[in-house]
């Protein structure tokens, strides 16, 4: 079973723990503040839509935890390639994803892999190949889904993937699907990663056919979900959005879910 650990930062120059400062951002609800309260955030959507930038400030903003659930197929995948596994061996990577262990350590959300600082590594174009692959097996999708459930019963959070609304939390108070037109997509990514633009719109296109078409939990927008279209807003813009929707979903942050 794969064993996540969130560490969370402390606040700067005190004892308290992330879920407990305000300091950073005066006057949003702070509904971590009351323990009894869960409130679970998925935001879904293909690759390059803005999904970890904005999941990463969005947590902030409320002062709960932000988990990458992409982060942790990589690093299954990493570990794959790193391990000379077959990644068309649907048993040895189930049998892989049940003993990985992985840790995202605040406050820069680093990856851990059984130990290892990954966080760079996993963001390797072979690595990402890897992911969309490794992710498509249902026995990896059953250990990953279980663990990020088992992450999300004791604490509220904004979790960020493909299948956070659709199935790993069906009844989180708020759902988004952030999307954005394939160019701004590429463009997007290619900055991040300072690559041509047309190689990873070609990269991109293969990632994201697999991810929608596959037979488990592929990428899909919830019913219920809000669909936010961030192609040309700047982040403070989508941010904006964001929040509009987690304060009327949240009646200012009075969510059981
Ligand atoms: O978001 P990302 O690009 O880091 O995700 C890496 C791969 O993992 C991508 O191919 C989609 C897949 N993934 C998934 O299938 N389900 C999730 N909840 C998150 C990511």
């Amino acid at each position: 079973m794969a064993a996540i650990r969130l560490r969370k930062k402390r606040c700067a120059g005190g004892g308290a723990w992330d879920t407990e400062c305000s300091e950073s951002f005066p006057g949003e609800t702070h509904i971590a503040d009351d323990p009894h309260k869960r409130l679970i955030v998925a935001i879904d959507g293909p690759a390059g839509a803005g999904k970890s930038t904005i999941a990463r400030s969005l947590a902030e903003r409320l002062g709960i935890a932000y988990v990458d659930s992409g982060a942790m197929y990589r690093a299954v995948a990493l570990w794959a390639l790193e391990a000379h596994i077959d990644l068309d061996d649907p048993f040895r990577l189930e049998q892989l994803a049940k003993q990985t262990r992985i840790e995202f350590i605040a406050p820069g959300n680093n990856v851990l892999l059984n130990g290892e600082d990954v966080t760079t590594k996993i963001r390797e174009p072979r690595v990402s190949d890897a992911a969309s692959k490794v992710a498509a097996v249902p026995g990896v999708r059953r250990a990953m889904r279980d663990e990020q459930r088992r992450i999300g019963s004791g604490q509220s959070l904004v979790m960020e993937g493909r299948d956070i609304g659709t199935v790993v939390f069906p009844d989180a108070r708020v759902k988004i699907y952030l999307d954005a037109h394939p160019e701004a997509r590429a463009e997007r990514r290619a900055n991040e990663i300072g690559a041509s633009v047309e190689e990873i719109a070609r990269e991109m296109i293969e990632r994201d056919t697999r991810d929608r078409t596959r037979a488990e939990a592929p990428l899909t927008q919830a019913p219920d979900a809000e669909y936010v279209d961030s192609t040309g807003l700047t982040l403070e813009q989508v941010e904006d959005a964001i929040l509009k929707i987690v304060r009327a979903r949240t009646s200012n942050g009075k969510a059981a879910n």
